[in-house]
């Protein structure tokens, strides 16, 4: 169906044409999670198979366009709400957004959801559920040191809480796994999800 539905509406064959409509891949987690690194993998792969591809990464926009806001609740609310227009803005431009921010409030990410359902483009929300021992033991950014130690207040997983969301379209468990097999994972499920958001690729193509 999936297939049907992309082929039929960008006039390519099933055998590996582009996405027919833009979607937002959004990958929630803790910070050392892996958002980023397996978002990295995928847009290779999706670069490679000539999708078009744009990465919107939280601390890019925390940056520029969300400089004015800190960790404070409301602020990480206004954070993903504007990372999520944005978001919406390029999917509807049809990119494929893969969307990497530790968005720990389900409110938050439902309410990007809704907007996205809004507009009829697909939302496929990503659980990157790395376990907070295991983030904390990779520190890739030395965070979690500087959150124990009092230096960050508010910090996800120690000091403000994550909440998990109830029914993401994809739930990866990173530990033991290399990076790339965490992004083939969620290819697939791009490829068979009602939505169509991808073409499947035959064997070999
Ligand atoms: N299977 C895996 N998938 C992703 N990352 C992995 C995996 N195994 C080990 N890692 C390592 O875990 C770390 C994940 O860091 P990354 O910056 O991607 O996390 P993040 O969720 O984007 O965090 P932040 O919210 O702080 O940006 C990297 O150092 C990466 O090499
Ligand atoms: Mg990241």
């Amino acid at each position: 169906m999936s297939a049907a539905r992309t082929g039929a509406s960008t006039g390519t064959s099933t055998d590996g044409g582009r996405a027919s409509t833009g979607a937002t891949v959004w990958f929630t987690g803790l910070s050392g999670a892996g958002k980023s690194t397996v978002a990295g993998q995928l847009a290779a792969i999706l670069a490679e198979r000539g999708e078009r591809v744009f990465m919107l990464d939280g601390d890019d926009l925390r940056d520029g366009l969300n400089a004015d806001l800190g960790f404070a609740p409301e602020d990480r609310a206004e954070n993903v709400r504007r990372v999520g227009e944005v978001a919406l803005l390029f999917a509807r431009a049809s990119h494929l957004t893969l969307v990497t921010v530790i968005s720990p409030y389900a409110r938050g990410r439902d309410a990007v959801r809704a907007r996205h359902a809004a507009h009829q483009v697909p939302f496929v929300e990503v659980h990157v559920a790395t376990p907070l021992e295991v983030c904390e033991g990779r520190d890739p950014k030395g965070l979690y040191r500087r959150a124990r130690a009092g230096e960050i207040e508010r910090f996800t997983g120690i000091s403000d809480p994550y909440e998990a969301p109830a029914a993401p379209e994809v739930v990866l468990a990173t530990e033991g796994r290399a990076p790339r097999e965490s992004a083939l994972e969620v290819l697939e499920v791009l490829e068979v999800l009602e939505a169509g958001i991808l073409v499947p690729r035959r064997a070999g193509s």
